[in-house]
């Protein structure tokens, strides 16, 4: 059982918010808090961490970003150059064909940005596109191959970043990436094992298969993974920018392999793609500030909402049982939101205010019983298959000036679609799985779509992906992990551990339990539940469901401005490397 008693002291809640420390202060608690926080984090305020740190799910990743550091870039180069290498060394969870969100942080301006580079749908896209005759989803379409597609922003993001925030010419900053397609890296467990896992739809890329399989097989665990296609790739987004990959002969090479393969690619789709700069939501729980990506991430509103209905209860009062279940309803209703309601906001209205207000929150609370689970049905109806799936990709980076970013990047599935564009070495994507195939119906992580996430022309389809800051008096957090429709609640559980006034590797190794409104069931992972919180949770009605696997690839960083210490972590579940420099 963890100690629930706050190691730290909480000298104020309302840090970011100096008008509230004024009008506060006329009352004497208020007047003591104001001397405190005087006293303890003001001088302090302006330093500087002592050390960069960088968590990312690839060793091989993590040493690019120290490398640009080192060459005079600041976090938003080392940003490039990670992104980049984990393109090349971790294959299976993002990539030139996929997309991402970058939330970052200026220390200079204190301007935090949102970076959406994620797909969108090519404009012959149709709602219908997925569907067989009798209108049912066919999933192998939207999974696998060409036709699952969208149109990649990572490439545009990379160069926007660069160009917007950096300090190092692209040509420096991919460079690391470069060597490493071009030499080769031995390959892990872990890509060896997603490897097996989609090496049949491998298979039927033949760009694929010769990158990835030897003579159709999945090589073994230490062979050198040579990326030449790919390296000339890179160079040339290096060398010639946005329009490197998505005009001019490249643009006709992608065109032409994703039609040749069943695709609909145009190369108006490749010459309209934009990257969108992105207004982060705020949501605050116990003095603590969250920012979190809007729009099309699902995960920011859904994250902020079950904050809000928690911040109605002491968690650390209630015996473990009742905090889980408490926590699981307020899961429920927040995935629930999610069907109801979100989607790309340039396509849909969404009444975001309201999704993130406390008031909204609190008329949530009161239909949640202590005693009692609420059965999804009651919600809505529906009969659904179980999410499953592990890939994708989190960085955390924090630089010397104070810099910071949050990124999380995909191709979806593992491996994404497994179809690589001739001539290319760029694996493309499935995200197009990630919208509603028709509205009421999961997608290949068991999540049902609404109206607002079907597919249209041009539309960006909604995503889990959460990469957040997270910050207290003196405790500025960076985090963020893989998982598909876990993520948001990942993110909940190591946000609670954040407010518990744990460190990072507390919140990486934080067991993980789940609930996402449907399947109406708590999935967990081993020691996510005790034996006694299980049968405890039965008791009120919940459904379980035990994981044989551990889930998840959580990378975070801590900068501690009071003791100025900055502390690193990487997901023990994964193979990744977190480094202080
Ligand atoms: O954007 C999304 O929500 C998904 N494409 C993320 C997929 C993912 O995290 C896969 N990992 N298990």
């Amino acid at each position: 059982m963890h100690n629930r008693n706050r190691p730290y002291l909480r000298c104020l809640d309302c840090q970011f918010d100096a008008l509230r420390l004024i009008i506060q202060s006329f009352s004497k608690p208020g007047l003591i808090r104001l001397a405190l926080c005087l006293i303890i984090v003001f001088p302090v305020a302006q330093a500087s961490p002592p050390q960069a740190a960088i968590a990312s799910a690839h060793p091989l990743a993590t040493e690019a970003g120290f490398e640009i550091l080192e060459k005079g870039g600041n976090a938003f180069d080392a940003a490039v150059a990670v992104s980049a290498a984990l393109a090349v060394v971790e294959p299976a969870g993002s990539g030139l064909g996929g997309g991402g969100f970058w939330l970052l942080h200026r220390a200079a301006d204190g301007k935090t940005v949102m970076l959406d580079g994620r797909e969108r749908a090519p404009l012959e896209a149709r709602p219908d596109m997925y569907l067989d005759e009798q209108g049912k989803p066919v999933p192998d379409k939207s999974i696998n191959g060409a036709l699952s597609a969208g149109i990649p922003g990572m490439p545009a993001a990379l160069v926007h970043l660069s160009e917007h925030y950096g300090r190092l010419p692209l040509t420096t900053s991919l460079a690391p990436a470069i060597r490493y397609a071009e030499n080769g890296f031995p390959i892990g467990k872990r890509h060896h094992r997603l490897l097996s896992f989609r090496v049949d739809i491998l298979r039927r890329s033949k760009a694929a298969s010769d990158v990835f399989l030897i003579e159709g097989n999945v090589p073994d665990v230490g062979t050198l993974l040579v990326q030449k296609d790919l390296a000339n790739t890179l160079k040339q987004l290096a060398t010639s920018g946005k329009k490197g990959f998505y005009n001019g002969d490249f643009a006709k090479k992608l065109v032409e392999g994703v039609r040749n393969a069943g695709g609909i690619w145009t190369l108006r789709d490749l010459s309209e793609y934009r990257v969108v700069e992105r207004q982060p939501i705020q949501g605050f729980y116990r003095g603590i500030r969250i920012t979190a990506p809007p729009p099309p991430s699902a995960g920011g509103v859904g994250l902020i909402e079950m904050l809000n209905i928690l911040s109605g209860y002491d968690l650390q009062v209630v015996d473990e049982s009742t905090r889980k279940h408490l926590i699981v309803e307020a899961m429920r209703r927040a995935y629930h939101d999610r069907e109801r309601f979100l989607g790309d906001p340039d396509f849909v209205t969404i009444p975001l205010q309201r999704l993130i207000s406390p008031n909204y929150a609190a008329g949530l609370r009161a239909s949640i019983r202590p005693d009692r689970a609420l059965p999804s049905d009651y919600l809505s109806h529906a009969n659904l298959p179980e999410p499953d799936g592990e890939n994708t990709t989190h960085f955390s980076i924090l630089d010397k000036e104070g810099n910071r970013v949050s990124a999380t990047l995909s191709i979806n599935y593992p491996f994404g679609s497994g179809f690589m564009v001739p001539g290319t070495g760029v694996l493309l994507n499935d995200e197009m799985d990630d919208f509603a195939a028709q509205p009421g119906t999961a997608n290949v992580y068991g999540l049902v779509g609404g109206q607002p996430n079907t597919i249209a022309p041009g539309k960006r389809m909604l995503s889990s992906m959460t990469p957040l800051f997270v910050e207290d008096a003196y405790r500025i957090g960076i985090m963020g992990t893989p998982g598909g429709s876990r993520i948001v609640s990942m993110m909940l559980l190591a946000v609670l551990d954040f407010a518990e006034g744990r460190t990072p590797e507390s919140w990486v190794a934080v067991p993980r339990f789940h609930h996402q409104y449907l399947p109406d069931v708590i999935q967990y992972e081993p020691s996510g539940l005790t034996e006694n919180e299980q049968a405890e949770l039965k008791k009120r009605g919940h459904k379980l469901k035990a994981i044989d696997r551990r889930y998840g690839d959580m990378q975070a960083v801590l900068w501690n401005k009071s003791t100025n210490r900055v502390y690193a972590a990487s997901d023990p579940r994964g193979e990744g490397l977190a480094k202080l420099k």
